[in-house]
Order: C-alpha cells, then structure tokens, then sequence
C-alpha cells in the first residue's frame, strides 16, 4: 500500500467518491428532514439509502486500505478518533432516519427527529473537517522511528 502509487492512489479515489455518496446522501436526507425543499417525499429519498450503504461498505474498505499505509499516522493521531466517532454516531442517526421514514410516506416529522437530523450535518462536517485534517496533524509518519 506504501510503495505502490496505484494502490495508494486508487484507494484515496475509491475513498472519495464513497465519502460522496455517503455524506452527499445523508446531508440530502437530513436537508429534507429539517424543512428543506418540503414538497420531496422524505420516503422516496430514502431510497437512496441502498446506495448508501454499499458506498459505506467501500469508505471502510477504503480508509483500511489507506489505514494499512500509513498505521502510526493515523493511529496516533487523537483526529482519527474524531473521526471515526462521529462516523459511527452519523451511521447510526441514518439507520435511525431510514427505519422512521422508509416506505412510510404519511409518518410525520417529530422534534426528536430534527434534532438528529441536525446533529447528522454538524457530524458529517466533523467527519470531512477531520478527515482532511489527518494529513496535517499527525505527529508520528512510521512506527520504524522508534526502533
Ligand atoms: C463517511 C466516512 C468518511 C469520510 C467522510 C472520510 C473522509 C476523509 C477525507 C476527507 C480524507 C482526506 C482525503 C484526501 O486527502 O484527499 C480521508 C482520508 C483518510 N481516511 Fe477517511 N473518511 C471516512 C471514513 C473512513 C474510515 C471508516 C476510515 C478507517 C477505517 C478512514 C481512514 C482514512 C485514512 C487512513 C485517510 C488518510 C489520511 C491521510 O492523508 O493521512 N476513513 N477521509
């Protein structure tokens, strides 16, 4: 993964064009939820939840490919925690949205519901901010350092 360019590079591709998917169609929801475009059918946007999840399956594919790299960069960094924190809370708000809304086109929208829509935008902020960042905070690059 370090010495191959290809491989490096592809997996980066391969993590961005997931991270497009997986947030693009998360903010769309979460937009729609909190009051955005109120004529969409929050039910018929759900179904881009398939998507999304194949394209979450990759961004983990992906960002072990890139973790596999670069182990101490990443590992070391308090960032990367961040990172995958608010990944795992932000999985777990769309979980929460798509069983709500998913083939239920009368359900109505609760308080509860918009709360986590909201927090759903500030975590995949969070998640993007972080991820740009990992290559900028680190402070250890090779484990090899120390020995
Ligand atoms: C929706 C989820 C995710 C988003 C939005 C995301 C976002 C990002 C972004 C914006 C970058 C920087 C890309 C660049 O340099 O152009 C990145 C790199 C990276 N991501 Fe992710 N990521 C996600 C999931 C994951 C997961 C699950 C892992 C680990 C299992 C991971 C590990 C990494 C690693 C190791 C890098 C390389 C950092 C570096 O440059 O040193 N990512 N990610």
């Amino acid at each position: 993964m370090r010495e191959s360019g290809i491989a490096f590079f592809s997996s980066l591709t391969l993590h961005s064009l997931s991270m497009a998917f997986v947030v693009g169609i998360n903010f769309v929801v979460a937009l729609r939820v909190v009051g955005f475009a109120p004529r969409l059918e929050i039910a018929a946007l759900c179904r881009f939840y398939v998507i999304h999840w194949y394209a979450a399956a990759l961004i983990f594919i992906s960002g072990s490919a890139l973790l596999l790299a670069y182990p101490a960069k990443a590992l070391t960094n308090p960032v990367f925690y961040i990172k995958l924190c608010a990944i795992i809370i932000g999985l777990l708000i769309s979980k929460r949205i798509q069983s709500t809304f998913s083939n239920k086109p009368d359900v109505s929208i609760d308080s509860t519901c918009i709360k986590l829509a909201y927090l759903s935008i500030v975590l995949w902020i969070v998640t993007l901010t972080a991820g740009r960042f990992l290559a900028y905070t680190h402070s250890i690059l090779l484990a090899s350092r120390f020995y």
